[in-house]
């Protein structure tokens, strides 16, 4: 049979267990992450077409504990609790991501789970849960293999295959296992880069950097209409694909060289183009559709104004949906705060927005 790198990279089917069937718990807790190159179009399987780039954040995570026990005779299961009610959607989901991961992990198969599993921010705030929830199975997976295997020569293989095993849920989440900034996606002039996994930038990121603050805005709390995965699909033969792939490459090399110079004016001239293109693209699909609302517009007029006015580096950047990611540095927040409150709440729902800032990335709590 032959391997695809893009599946079976870690392919073992050696990783199985030979004598007693084991129980137990494993549990981690894995953040969210906000690009700011923005992957949007894939190749098969789950590969990116341009490399992405993002900070991890740190208040808006995923806990996930799965308990394991011998499967009976109706071979591997998944029962999934989210905030603890039972989530077929969640259990289809996560059972079809097992399945799919057996020929990586054969001993899933020896096993039957019960995941609990849930989210620090607003369920229907319509931030991407995908990242951090697949992320965080893919930890646990990985843990599980740590634990009765130990085929890990070190951390770093293991954050690897980690972040490999996420991308596979969703290609964000693979950003996810990584703390402060990440690179998912073959990158010139960066060593270490893989389209089949995310690389954690570590040295030389100013320091000004490890400490920015995203404020979510959350404008809208809709289910979006168009999936990422429909949109995904609508850059294959897009009019403008080509373009946009050559453009997020040059942005991320311009990007990482203004995190190294902590400079700021580049840092937000890049990411507010990255995020006006991807809802360019969006807009400029066929079939075309826009996810950003009179809201999502009202705020980033804002952010315009008052950077201009009071000299102060807010900026902001957006996800496949209507909500405001404003980033700025920690040491303007008693400036900001005032200005998302008296400017910016209007345009907010009830659940208001959430204060985050770059992470550390995944921790293991069981
Ligand atoms: O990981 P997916 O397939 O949900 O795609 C995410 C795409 C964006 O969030 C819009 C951009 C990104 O790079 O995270």
């Amino acid at each position: 049979m032959t391997v695809n790198p893009s599946t079976d990279f870690y392919r073992n089917p050696e990783m199985q267990f030979r004598g007693e069937i084991p129980s137990g718990r494993i549990g981690w807790r894995s953040p969210s992450n906000i690009a700011l190159v923005k992957y949007w179009g894939k190749k098969p399987v789950q590969l990116p077409q341009n490399p992405s780039m993002s900070i991890t954040l740190k208040n808006a995570y995923t806990e996930t504990v799965a308990e394991y026990m011998p499967a009976d005779e109706r071979g591997m299961d998944v029962v999934f609790y989210f905030h603890g009610e039972r989530n077929e959607q969640f259990e289809k989901k996560t059972k079809n991501f097992f399945e799919s991961m057996q020929a990586t992990f054969p001993f899933i198969g020896q096993l039957r789970f019960v995941i609990r599993s849930k989210n620090t921010f607003p369920h229907s705030a319509g931030i991407a849960s995908s990242a951090s929830g697949m992320s965080a199975l893919a930890l646990i997976l990985c843990d599980l293999e740590r634990k009765y295997f130990d085929t890990f020569p070190n951390e770093e293989e293991f954050f690897r295959k980690a972040s490999y095993i996420a991308r596979l849920g969703s290609g964000s989440a693979s950003r996810s296992v990584y703390g402060g900034v990440s690179v998912w996606g073959e990158t010139e002039g960066l060593p270490g880069t893989s389209d089949l996994y995310a690389f954690p930038v570590r040295e030389d990121i100013h320091p000004d950097f490890l400490n920015y603050r995203d404020t979510i805005l959350l404008v809208d709390k809709g289910q979006k209409k168009v999936s990422s995965r429909a949109g995904h699909e609508l850059m294959n033969g897009h009019p403008f694909a080509r373009q946009r792939f050559d453009q997020a490459r040059k942005n991320l090399e311009i990007l990482l060289n203004a995190l190294k110079q902590g400079d700021l004016e580049t840092f937000i001239r890049i990411i507010e183009l990255e995020a006006l293109t991807l809802h360019a693209m969006m807009m400029t699909s066929d079939p075309y559709y826009l996810l950003m609302k009179p809201g999502t517009l009202n705020i980033i007029e804002r952010i315009f104004d008052f950077r201009e006015n009071e000299n102060i580096p807010v900026s902001f950047t957006l996800d496949a949906g209507p909500n405001v990611h404003l980033l700025y540095p920690v040491t303007y927040r008693d400036k900001v705060m005032p200005f998302i409150e008296n400017e910016l709440r209007t345009f907010l729902t009830d659940a208001g927005y959430i204060d985050d800032e770059v992470g550390r990335g995944p921790e293991k709590i069981i």
